[in-house]
């Protein structure tokens, strides 16, 4: 894993950035893997900046994201297609023909994570994918105890993601309950992964993530069996990290 420091959220969303708009550079065909949540946010800014700026074009770009709320009609401000759209799609020039989402209101959830998975295989392996860290661990939906073989399924929302998701609803009563979410192993098919973490609610995780503690319990050190994975981290996400830890990662 290598990892880079950075002093706060900007540096880290403005790396972020270059780094998918290299990625484009290099194959303007890419399949991008996107997250939503806090972290992406500034990422997105970035990006939006970059197209309109400096010409940066997504027309041949395709994106597959991580996952979307269950239950939530796909235009409610909660949902995950509605985040996308109004930070990202509608602000480049990407297709929405190209754009993939779990449906959040499927006749039959279980036929839906099957369609999901298809999606994946037909139009991937994703080039490189974006991850946020949950401050339980979790990536993607995927949360403590998941199974590291899970392709795209249904999961139950752990408490603490619900509260930390809480601010993007009027109440936390409104955030879902279950979720669809890609599993683990379709997370690892990713040719790079690139994880950011900023602030300090993210710093006992990133320190759980650097200090190798690999569980079950903790799904973000599955990423610990990719070989290509780049964590951009906040100096106050990083602060937890003890001296020894990073003297390790150094070896
Ligand atoms: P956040 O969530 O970006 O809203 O902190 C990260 C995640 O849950 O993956």
């Amino acid at each position: 894993m290598e990892v880079i420091q950075v002093d706060n959220y900007s540096a880290m969303s403005e790396k972020a950035a270059r780094m998918i708009e290299e990625q484009i550079c290099k194959n303007d065909r890419s399949i991008l893997g996107l997250a939503t949540g806090s972290t992406p946010l500034g990422l997105y800014e970035k990006l939006i900046e970059g197209h309109k700026t400096c010409g940066v074009s997504y027309k041949n770009v395709q994106s597959i994201n991580l996952d979307e709320y269950l239950g939530l009609d796909k235009n409610h401000p909660g949902s995950y297609h509605t985040f996308m759209y109004e930070n990202l799609f509608k602000e480049i020039d990407i297709s929405m023909e190209h754009v993939y989402i779990p449906n959040s209101k499927p006749l039959s959830a279980g036929e839906e994570c099957q369609r999901y998975d298809q999606v994946i295989e037909r139009i991937g392996p994703i080039d490189l994918q974006i991850l946020g860290i949950g401050s339980n661990g979790h990536i993607g939906f995927n949360e403590p105890g998941s199974d590291p073989n899970s392709t795209t399924h249904v999961v139950e929302l752990a408490a603490s993601t619900r509260k930390d998701n809480a601010h993007f609803f009027d109440s936390i009563e409104e955030v879902p309950t279950h979720a669809v979410t890609m599993g683990i192993k379709s997370i690892l098919k990713s040719a790079r992964i690139l994880v950011l973490a900023s602030g300090k609610r993210k710093a006992e995780a990133v320190k759980r993530l650097l200090n190798k503690d690999l569980s079950e319990s903790f799904p973000a050190s599955h990423l610990w069996n990719h070989e290509d994975v780049t964590l951009i981290v906040d100096t106050d996400a990083y602060k937890l990290v003890s001296q020894k830890g990073s003297e390790d990662l150094a070896r």
